[in-house]
């Protein structure tokens, strides 16, 4: 039907912008509802508690503020006769005292039971350390029996159906860490460590962010979470902890030596080879990760290469200095080879 073409040209389009503010709201709030970064799709844990929470207080709140909305309209243009019953001592003693406690004394042990069983230590979960740092995640994967630890940045892989706690710190500033689809926000404080523990519950890939504006790229300050099945979460587990691997052609080579001479090793560690940093990332198996700059960019040898290039003008205030004075040729070969470093 064509709106446009009724008598009343305005009313017509009027309704159809109308029509298309509520097309265009129902479509956002639909994607809005899914997705690698989104409370409102829990993937297990206390995402799922914490949802059904946010569920019955907003469901609850518009029905309450509906009920009384019609009940003020009533009270306002229903015939005086009809509407002496409002303002009777059994309606405000019911409506006004007896409901309203009621209600909250429901909800407020249910939030409470909400946030106790949300920050519960499990037995046999999974320890993961993670440090808040300008503007990245340090990773630590503890010793576990006869596995070995080793450290990662950026990435968080876990296991499906496996409790993950994990303790957040921070190196500088308050950082928060948050992955939506998994549970709650918990502060990263310096000097003080804080655990979170969630059970992932389907594999698939996940965002997590800083949720605490921590400095100039607190914007930019994300990381994946990568959740596995069991098995593979060990395949992966294993060869973390392995050393970084030779380059195997020259090409790949002269980009670990250019590694070496342009004192990349004095801010990174690369196991297995000279270069022991501990300043920035641990970049052993930097090429095994799905994105590079704390989750800014998909992982291949251009961006590994424009970032190094030009670390300054994508991402400022980092800590990492740009190093423009590589070529050409130096950057593909030293993005090859941080790319190789499987
Ligand atoms: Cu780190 Cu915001």
């Amino acid at each position: 039907m064509d709106l446009e073409a009724t008598p009343h040209g305005l009313p017509g389009r009027l309704r159809t912008a109308t029509a298309r503010a509520a097309a265009f709201a129902c479509a956002l709030s639909l994607t809005g509802c899914s997705g690698v970064q989104s409370a409102l799709d829990p993937a297990g844990g206390d995402a799922l508690r914490i949802y059904w929470l946010t569920v019955i207080m907003t469901v609850g709140g518009i029905l309450i503020f509906l009920l009384v909305t019609g009940l003020l309209l009533y009270a306002i243009f229903a015939p005086p006769e009809r509407r002496a019953w409002l303002g009777s001592r059994k309606t405000i003693v019911y409506g006004g005292l007896a409901f309203p406690i009621v209600v909250l004394s429901c909800l407020l042990p249910y939030g409470l039971i909400v946030m106790r069983d949300t920050d519960v230590p499990v037995a046999g979960a999974l320890p993961v350390e993670v440090v808040g740092e300008q503007y990245w995640w340090r990773v630590k994967y503890p010793a576990e029996q006869e596995r070995a630890e080793f450290s990662t940045a950026n990435e968080l892989v876990v296991p499906v159906g496996r409790p993950v706690t994990v303790s957040v710190t921070a190196a500088d500033v308050i950082h928060s860490f948050w992955i939506p689809n998994f549970g709650g926000k918990i502060d990263m404080i310096p000097g003080r460590i804080n655990r979170l523990t969630f059970t992932a519950e389907r594999p698939g890939i996940y965002r997590g962010v800083c949720a605490e504006f921590c400095g100039d790229q607190h914007a930019r300050m994300a990381f994946d979470v990568v959740a596995l099945e069991p098995a593979a979460f060990e395949t992966w587990r294993a060869g973390q902890a392995r050393p970084a691997q030779d380059p195997a052609i020259p090409f790949l080579a002269r980009g670990r030596e250019l590694f070496r001479a342009g004192g990349c090793g004095s801010c990174h560690v690369v196991r297995g080879t000279e270069a022991n940093g501990q300043f920035g990332p641990d970049l052993t198996h930097v090429g095994s990760r799905r994105t590079i700059g704390a989750g800014q960019f998909p992982n291949n040898v251009g961006t590994l290469a424009g970032w190094i290039a030009n670390t300054q003008h994508i991402k400022p205030g980092v800590r990492m200095p740009s190093y423009g004075s590589f070529t050409g040729e130096d950057l593909r070969a030293l993005g090859g080879y941080l790319e190789s470093l499987r």
